[in-house]
């Protein structure tokens, strides 16, 4: 029974052309893959909290000495990567702002790209000190943006950091599947915003009607690992 996490990071409601289009992925795919089951993430509406010096000092301790504080502080984190480690399936939507990603969803990454719980990091491996935990997932990156030129050869292909930076931290934590979609002339309206919704819309579509991976990968909850450093030690669901 394949599991879809349905995530929306625009602070708007019904204007949000990304939760729009994430919505119309969410409902074809459910029609495609009738026995789902889906988790539903909005950190437009309920913002997630930034790390503190609390929530690193506590990532950064060795789980099984970890104060109850400690705990406390990493609760939502695993919270949030319990739910990304079930899904099959990650839609994001995320609206385009100053040339990157929403605050809102920055701090959505922040949490959930953990060492011992989304990667590990072992500095006696020079060559590779970092290993991805997350495995055989699909990440459909939902973009919307008011001006145009973004993609390809566009004229402000270099002015797009997001595209770039979601494909670096996601690899980076093991989700290599990642489609982008986008939206945009959401300043300029008219014709050219509604030909590029339907464009989107197309895209989002025909993705939601693919196979999608098996059941999500737990294997980061039950490996561990032999080593001297306790930052190889994958913390499971403590904390
Ligand atoms: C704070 C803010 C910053 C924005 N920065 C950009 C930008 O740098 N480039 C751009 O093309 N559009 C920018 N936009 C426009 C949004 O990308 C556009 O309205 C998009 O549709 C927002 O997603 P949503 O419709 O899901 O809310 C910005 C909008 C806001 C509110």
């Amino acid at each position: 029974m394949p599991h879809l996490l349905h995530i929306d990071s625009s602070p708007r409601s019904d204007r949000s052309h990304t939760r729009g289009l994430t919505a119309d992925f969410v409902q074809s795919w459910q029609v495609n893959h009738p026995n789902s089951t889906v988790t539903y993430r909005d950190i437009g509406r309920s913002p997630l909290p930034h790390v503190t010096e609390e929530w690193i000092a506590a990532a950064f301790t060795p789980p099984n000495e970890r104060s109850q504080a400690m705990q406390d502080a990493l609760r939502l984190s695993n919270e949030l990567i319990d739910e990304l480690l079930i899904a099959d399936v990650i839609v994001a939507g995320i609206p385009f702002y100053n040339f990157g990603m929403p605050s809102g969803f920055k701090a959505y990454i922040d949490q959930i790209v953990r060492i011992g719980r989304t990667f590990l990091f072992n500095p006696d491996n020079e060559e590779s000190p970092y290993t991805p935990l997350i495995h055989g997932k699909r990440m459909i990156a939902v973009i919307s943006r008011g001006d145009s030129g973004y993609g390809s050869g566009g004229r402000n292909e270099k002015n797009n950091h997001l595209d770039p930076h979601l494909r670096t931290v996601f690899r980076f934590i093991g989700v290599t599947d990642l489609e982008i979609i986008a939206a945009e002339n959401d300043e300029h309206g008219g014709a050219a915003l509604v030909n590029s919704l339907e464009s989107a819309r197309r895209n989002i579509l025909r993705l939601a009607a693919e196979d999608q991976p098996q059941k999500g990968d737990l294997a980061p909850l039950t490996r561990t690992r032999r080593s001297t450093k306790s930052q190889l030690i994958p913390d499971g669901r403590q904390g």
